[in-house]
């Protein structure tokens, strides 16, 4: 989704949005755009593609502007062009605003404002609410006119008023359905930036050389020391000397600053080429991180024991990645523990009416926790009054505000938009709680956690880049590949697949190897390349058995597998560190992610900004 970024202070204001704006490309890179506001001067540039490409345009303009706010986008409505980059402006150009969310009512609003002679230059939602709010800015000032040129040509005698554009910003989000984050800047009110907040995320900065408002911290890492998080229906302004944050009943807020605890190194790239590279270094750390962190604050062990009673009924929801955590989650609780979990995408989740009551247990898993399809799971599962746990990653996520339970992952900021470190540590988190689970239930678990710490330390810094070189060859002009495994291996197959078709673009498709027969296996031709992935030793035949049906239809089978002798059944074997049946993901992952990413690299692409995907969905 969008990042937004807003400065007023000391220093000049566009060149401190474009370097903040480069820590939220991960929220979308389709388009970008900053404004500025300086005395009755309002500018606005907007540039489709990356941001160094709106960087590079302005280089070399000197503008002394102290106030200004940027946006980097992600398309929901409207295709990815100059006219539907942010920021957007009303008629007359008085204001630029940025957004991330949807106005869900934007249609309705948008027909309304035709009948009233409005124009609309593109097709956002975005453009709509900045329309609207001109409208009510000016309707404020008690200016009623049929003629909107007459607005422009009185606007230097008509005074609008931080007082009125409050009044405005009051109405307009009274009106609007949908979720929204919302930054403008109005010509004349120099040094002010106006905002909104309704479910999608947004903070305000302080240093002693100016205020910031930002989507996500990241942005503000070196520039400020303290963040304050906008509440939903939270709205107000920020200036060179105050702030004003109003709630939806229109009582005054304060501000409660925390200090960021960021540091640098975690958002920088240092010596890698790419973050994707670098996270993917990082699975490590971050399953240990987690762990020590859970048995630590002694999390876990906080939770009311009767949450996890036997009689509940468990289920889990996520998203891409997170759900193929789930995944792993509900196999582990059926194959050791030997009870039953319902479990879907949250997308789907949440329309196929699940049978929540008070009994139900609700695991939602996330990195970002602000994943819309998720959220409103949490939303829903609360409603009808079950117990909800989540697994998020960043702290101060919304989700961690909804949620009755949290257990935090300590994988650091993910950047790259293939989840690598995030998924590792989220398994971390997982078998955490179902070895709770099963310490509750005095039940004894074919692994423990710490045989997870040693084996994690001990491939710490196995790297396959060498290795992989051949198969990355081998896939780099391939139109289509498979991903085929059975039992947890079929789990980490949904998850290899995922990672190479986001950032190679190569059509991917993970199959349990034992139903191949049942029908793709009717796609499988001469040359076609499958990946097998073997880790379980009470499986080797089946699968084995599988690899034999694919090598007779032509099939060029890499197997991922710490079974060395099997290395003349396939094409070419991959060997995996020899590890106890349950714990293989945590040494299989590695070398599927940086197969992913190295063919990403062989075929030019950027792994860590996929086309048409943003790090952070938080529309549905
Ligand atoms: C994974 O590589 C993805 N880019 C995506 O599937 C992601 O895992 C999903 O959108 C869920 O995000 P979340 O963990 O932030 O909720
Ligand atoms: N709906 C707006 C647009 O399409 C903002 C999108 C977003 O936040 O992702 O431009």
């Amino acid at each position: 989704m969008c990042g937004i970024v807003g400065y007023v202070g000391e220093k000049l204001a566009i060149p401190m949005v474009l370097e903040c704006l480069k820590s939220l490309e991960y929220r979308g890179y389709d388009s970008a755009g900053v404004a500025y506001v300086d005395g009755k001067k309002l500018e606005v540039f907007k540039r489709v593609g990356k941001l160094k490409i709106l960087s590079n345009f302005i280089e070399n303009k000197i503008i002394p502007a102290s106030c200004a706010i940027g946006h980097t986008r992600w398309a929901t409505h409207g295709e990815p062009s100059e006219k539907n980059a942010h920021p957007h402006t009303d008629n007359l150009s008085v204001l630029a605003l940025a957004h991330n969310g949807i106005i869900e009512n934007f249609s309705a609003l948008k027909k309304d404002l035709n009948t009233q002679g409005v124009e609309f230059y593109g097709e956002t939602d975005t453009e709509v609410f900045a329309k609207l709010l001109q409208q009510n800015i000016f309707n404020e000032n008690a200016i009623k006119s049929e003629n909107y040129a007459m607005h422009s040509t009185m606007h230097n005698t008509i005074k609008v008023t931080k007082k009125c554009i409050i009044m405005a910003i009051k109405k307009t989000i009274m009106q609007c359905t949908g979720s929204y984050a919302v930054v403008f800047i109005f010509k004349g009110i120099d040094d002010v930036i106006f905002f909104a907040k309704n479910k999608s995320p947004l903070i305000i900065g302080e240093s002693k050389y100016g205020k910031m408002l930002a989507s996500d911290t990241p942005a503000l890492l070196g520039k400020c020391e303290k963040f304050h998080t906008i509440n939903d229906g939270e709205f107000g302004y920020i200036s060179k000397r105050s702030i004003c944050i109003y709630d939806k009943d229109f009582n005054k807020i304060k501000p409660y600053f925390m200090p960021i605890k960021l540091q640098l190194n975690e958002v920088i790239l240092g010596e890698h080429q790419h973050f994707m590279q670098k996270e993917i270094e990082e699975g490590a750390k971050s399953v240990l991180d987690t762990l020590d962190r859970l048995d630590s604050q002694k999390i876990l062990a906080k939770i009311p024991e009767q949450i996890f009673d036997i009689n509940s009924n468990f289920y889990i929801t996520a998203c891409g990645t997170a759900l193929h955590a789930g995944r792993i989650a509900k196999y582990l609780i059926e194959n050791q523990l030997g009870e039953s979990v319902d479990l879907d995408y949250a997308s789907e989740f949440r329309y196929k009416r699940p049978q929540l009551n008070s009994r139900s247990v609700c695991l939602c898993i996330s990195q970002s926790g602000e994943t819309a399809d998720t959220l409103s799971c949490l939303e829903l599962s609360k409603e009808f009054g079950a117990t909800t746990l989540a697994v998020v990653n960043v702290r101060g996520s919304r989700m961690e505000s909804i949620a009755d339970y949290i257990i935090p992952t300590s994988a650091g900021p993910e950047i790259a938009v293939a989840s690598t470190k995030a998924y590792l540590a989220q398994l971390g988190a997982i078998y955490a709680l179902i070895a709770h689970m099963a310490k509750i239930r005095n039940k004894s678990l074919d692994f423990s956690i710490d045989e997870i710490k040693s084996i994690v330390k001990a491939n710490e810094n196995v790297n396959y880049e060498n290795e992989l070189k051949e198969v990355v060859e081998l896939i780099k002009n391939e139109e289509s590949v498979y991903f085929v495994g059975r039992g947890l291996d079929y789990l980490l197959a949904m998850e290899a697949s995922l990672k190479l078709k986001e950032i190679t673009y190569i059509h991917s498709e993970a199959l349990p190897a034992g139903e191949l027969k049942h029908g793709s296996l009717a796609l499988i031709s001469e040359g076609c390349v499958v990946f097998a992935i073997l880790t379980q030793s009470d499986l080797i035949e089946k699968t084995l058995n599988n690899v034999h049906e694919l090598n007779s239809r032509g099939a060029k089978v890499v197997l991922f597998t710490p079974f060395i002798e099997l290395k003349n059944f396939v094409y070419k074997l991959i060997k995996l560190p020899n590890v106890k049946n349950l714990l293989a993901p945590f040494v299989a992952l590695k070398p599927l992610q940086t197969l992913a990413y190295l063919s990403a690299i062989s075929k030019n692409l950027d792994p860590d900004k996929p086309r048409n995907l943003a790090k952070s969905v938080t529309v549905e």
